[in-house]
Parts: structure tokens; sequence; C-alpha cells
């Protein structure tokens, strides 16, 4: 899709400035906790329900520590974005999630570490621990490589996130859809740990890997813990 024109416009609602503000504190939260620096990765959350209302993305090559609530682009359904500055570079994979995830409030795109690395190898993360069931079946997938930014990398990212609210992206990083943005944080930061204890069990060895079974088990009970019923329910 051609991005249309860039308005120039600064006329953010009070509520669309308060959603800036989650914005910002969730990526600050990432910085603080190593997940992402400077200007790697992208967060954006949804506006509302309705088809035309599209969602607020961070925008593109701007440090975290310097970003305002104003500073977010809007980005429509159809595409076309306004706001003081362009947005991410990876406008596209966050509207193709919100398009065709309709359970997507908010979206985190991380560099972080150990994700990073499995993804490097295009090695996805297995049902080696429970607590995978978290994102909605037996592993985080890892989609093949392809230059950011293009509709191709959101092609193959959405394939990878059949099902599933996190994958990673090959030899780039790490990809995370949530209901909210506390939610995706917390999913983020989840998958993170798995993959730092992925990568720990794999330097001794081959893990062993939880059945099917084992893992609807697991998906059953997290129905019921928590936030109970979506795809990516379970611990707070
Ligand atoms: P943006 O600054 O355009 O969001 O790009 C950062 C990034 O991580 C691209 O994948």
């Amino acid at each position: 899709m051609t991005p249309a024109k860039l308005q120039l416009t600064i006329d953010f609602t009070e509520q669309e400035l308060a959603l800036g503000r989650q914005i910002i504190e969730t990526c600050r939260d990432l910085e603080r906790r190593g997940l992402n620096q400077g200007t790697s990765g992208n967060v954006s959350a949804r506006l509302g329900p309705g088809a035309q209302d599209g969602f607020l993305i961070t925008p593109t090559a701007m440090p975290y520590d310097v970003m305002q609530p104003g500073d977010m682009s809007r980005v429509r359904f159809d595409g076309g974005h306004s706001g003081r500055h362009e947005p991410s570079s990876e406008w596209r994979f966050h509207l193709d999630i919100y398009r065709t995830r309709p359970e997507a409030g908010a979206v985190i795109h991380t560099h972080s570490g150990y994700a990073t690395t499995l993804a490097c190898l295009r090695r996805e993360i297995p049902a080696f621990h429970y607590m995978i069931a978290l994102f909605g079946g037996s592993n985080i997938r890892c989609c093949e490589y392809a230059t950011y930014g293009t509709q191709e990398l959101s092609t193959l990212v959405l394939k990878a996130l059949e099902g599933r609210s996190a994958a990673l992206m090959g030899s780039h990083g790490l990809v995370v859809l949530g209901p909210s943005l506390p939610r995706a944080l917390m999913l983020t930061v989840e998958a993170e740990t798995l993959a730092m204890m992925y990568w720990r069990a794999a330097q001794m060895g081959a893990p062993r890997l939880l059945s099917e079974p084992q893992i609807a088990a697991v998906r059953e009970k997290f129905a019921t813990y928590g936030y109970g019923g979506a795809a990516d329910s379970g611990p707070p």
C-alpha cells in the first residue's frame, strides 16, 4: 500500500493525547527493562472500535526519552496518516495486525536481546516451558527475514502470528499484540524471558518439550486465571 500524503496537523483530542502518554510510558518502561533502546522498536495502540478510527503509533527515528504525546502519528485504516511526524517505518505491520486481529488493542515491537538472538538463528521458541501457552499455542514462531518497513515483512509477520500473540522476526526482533498496552507489555516481558530461558537451557542440552495435550491443559487452566478466556489469557 502506498502511504497517503502526510497531513501536518496536531489536532489531537484530549483522549488521543492521553493514549499518547500511555504509549510513551510503555516505551520508557521497555527501555528501563533493557528491551529496547534509542530508536529501536515501536509501539502503537488502537484508537477505537470503529473502522475509521485507526491507531496511534510512535514516530519514526525519534528516541523514546525525548518523545512527547503530540509527537505520535495517527494512522487510519486506509494507510493515511496525520501528525507532525512520519509514523514508525513499521506502520504497515501494525496496521495489518489491527485490521486482521480484532482482539488487538496494542502492538509492541522490540529488538530485545534474547528474542532477537533466536530470531537471528531462525529458531522458534518451542513448548519447553508451560508459559508458552500464554501466547496461544505450543510455540512462538519465527518468520523469515524481509527488509524493515516493507509489505513483505508485514505479510511474513502476520502469517507467523496466526493463532498466536507473539512472533519472532528473522534477523530482526520480536512482535507482540495484546488487548491493551499494559497487557502487551506484560506479554513482551514474558516472551523475552522465555527466549532467555530457552537459550540458556539449549546451552546445556536439548530442552525437553511438552506435548500438545500438556499445553492444552495449561491453556484450559489459564482461562480461569487472571483475565480468562482470550487467546493470550493467563497470569497477569
Ligand atoms: P522506527 O523508528 O521507524 O519505528 O523503526 C525502528 C525499528 O525498529 C524498525 O524495525
